[in-house]
């Protein structure tokens, strides 16, 4: 594992923007697995600028989201298509006929998990998964106790992310329940991780996943048993770790 400590947010986003321009200009068709939520914000944003500045070309990449909510129509504000659109799509020459965000309307939930997981494989695997990672070490909508063997699935939010998402939401009723998430497994199979965390409040879930023992109550600490990961954290969330890593 490779840690990268950086001392602003702005760092980060570029040394993971960095990354993933990389594998976009030695790669045509290079596949980038997305997250949403704050962290990789920055990232999105430098991506942006390289395209508007330098020229990085989206027009033959393809992405896969990790996760949405079910119930929320791609039109909602609070819907992950739309942050996508708003955060990176919108600013960048992408085809967005090949991004792929899970469909919380899909009639046949269970169906479109397969479709998904097939989705990524036809198309030959994930080359870049970008990864955000929760106070309780979840990774996408993975919370703690998920086999590290999951796939692509349909769940119920815990009471604790439920209530974290009803900031974005005018009541407690309108917040998602349910959501589909891509499994630890299936994350695992992407060719590489690119994990980012900012903030004093990931540094004690930073320590689990990358120092505890890999287990299911910290589903990021699967990241361990993958070969090529990169964690791009700020000095505040980085802060517990006492092991040396490469960088
Ligand atoms: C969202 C996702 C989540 C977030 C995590 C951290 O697609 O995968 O696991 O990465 O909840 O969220 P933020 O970045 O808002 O702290």
């Amino acid at each position: 594992m490779r840690v990268i400590r950086v001392a602003t947010e702005a760092d980060m986003g570029k040394e993971g923007a960095a990354i993933i321009a990389d594998g976009m200009r030695m790669k045509p068709h290079f596949v980038l697995g997305l997250a949403t939520g704050s962290t990789p914000v920055p990232v999105y944003k430098e991506l942006i600028r390289l395209h508007k500045e330098e020229g990085l070309d989206f027009s033959t990449t393809l992405t896969f989201n990790l996760d949405g909510s079910i119930g929320l129509p791609p039109t909602h504000e609070q819907s992950y298509r739309c942050f996508m659109n708003t955060e990176l799509f919108d600013s960048v020459n992408i085809n967005k006929a090949n991004t792929h965000v899970p469909d919380g309307l899909a009639e046949d939930i269970e169906g479109h998990c397969l479709t998904y997981e097939m989705m990524i494989e036809d198309v030959g695997g994930i080359d870049c998964q970008v990864l955000g990672i929760g106070r309780n070490g979840h990774i996408a909508f993975n919370e703690p106790g998920s086999s590290l063997a999951s796939r692509t699935r349909a769940l119920d939010l815990t009471q604790d992310t439920i209530d974290a998402n009803s900031r974005f939401f005018d009541s407690i009723d309108e917040v998602p329940k349910r959501a589909i998430t891509m499994g630890i497994g299936t994350i695992l199979e992407a060719g590489s991780l690119l994990l980012f965390a900012t903030g004093a409040s990931k540094a004690t879930a930073v320590k689990a996943a990358l120092e505890g023992p890999v287990s299911v109550s910290c589903p990021a600490s699967a990241l361990q048993l993958h070969p090529d990961v990169t964690c791009i954290i700020t000095e505040d969330a980085a802060s517990g770790l006492t092991l040396n890593f490469r960088s």
